[in-house]
């Protein structure tokens, strides 16, 4: 019941010439795939050249990040309503980088994601706890605070429109996956969270699973019940690895 998306995140990687040559390079490489909703989140100036890139093919592009106001004298920010114009359908929102080298909090993202419905985007909301926390025996805590600030006032009729990303800090781009247990464990709780908060709406949204999700690796974590797709960061770089990983059955 729950289409699962796998998603890339490049990151301050690719130019727009660049994105473009992966869609190229990518593209054959999925001809066929079905029952997979496949996202890729460039930098914001090669949201527009790679959506023209990927124009019929069905792959849908994010932004990795939007400010909450629809304008204003906010220097250096882009709106929902810029990202969506440019090609977006989906934005990535409270990424821990953000958090961490960004200064974002629980109610900035909490902001951005009901800026980004109100747009008509799709916010793929991240949380997860540092490796601190987690040794602190704070996991559950520290997941279930994000979850609730994230998604406060977004009532259950939205929810389908949410897409939640659980990545634990310690587990990004350190080549360190969570295991599917430890993963499913903690999709299982926000789930149980959601339903608190959701109701019934809470069993249709799609929880992915990041941090060093590898071509190798997405078979195992994909079984899992609560597991419903990816946020992919490193092994989306390559047309050939994210392949692998969107064909992950
Ligand atoms: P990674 O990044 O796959 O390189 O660990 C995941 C992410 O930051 O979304």
């Amino acid at each position: 019941m729950r289409v699962p998306v796998i998603a890339g995140n490049w990151k301050m990687f690719k130019t727009a010439g660049e994105s473009a040559a992966f869609a190229k390079a990518f593209l054959p490489l999925v001809a066929g795939v079905s029952g997979v909703e496949i996202v890729l989140a460039p930098p914001f100036p090669s949201i527009a050249p790679l959506a023209a890139a990927l124009s019929g093919s069905g792959v849908g592009v994010a932004s990795q990040n939007v400010h909450f106001a629809a304008e204003g004298a906010y220097t250096g920010e882009v709106s929902p309503a810029m990202v969506k114009d440019a090609g977006a359908a989906y934005c990535i929102v409270g990424h821990s980088e953000r958090r961490q080298y960004f200064a974002e909090d629980d109610e900035s993202v909490n902001r951005k994601c009901r800026a980004a419905l109100a747009a008509g985007l799709t916010p793929i909301l991240c949380l997860g706890e540092t490796l601190a926390e987690r040794e602190a025996g704070k996991t559950f805590d520290v997941v279930s605070r994000q979850l609730r600030e994230g998604i406060r006032e977004i009532p259950p009729a939205q929810a389908p429109k949410v897409i939640l990303a659980y990545e634990p800090v310690w587990a990004i781009g350190t080549g360190k996956t969570a295991t599917p247990d430890q993963a499913q464990e903690v999709h299982a709780f926000l789930r149980a969270r959601m339903r608190e908060i959701w109701g019934d709406a809470a069993a249709g949204v799609r929880l992915l699973y990041g941090g060093s999700v590898k071509p190798d690796n997405i078979a195992d974590l994909m079984a899992r019940e609560d597991i419903d797709g990816a946020l992919v960061g490193g092994a989306s770089l390559s047309p050939d690895s994210f392949a692998r990983i969107v064909k992950f059955k």
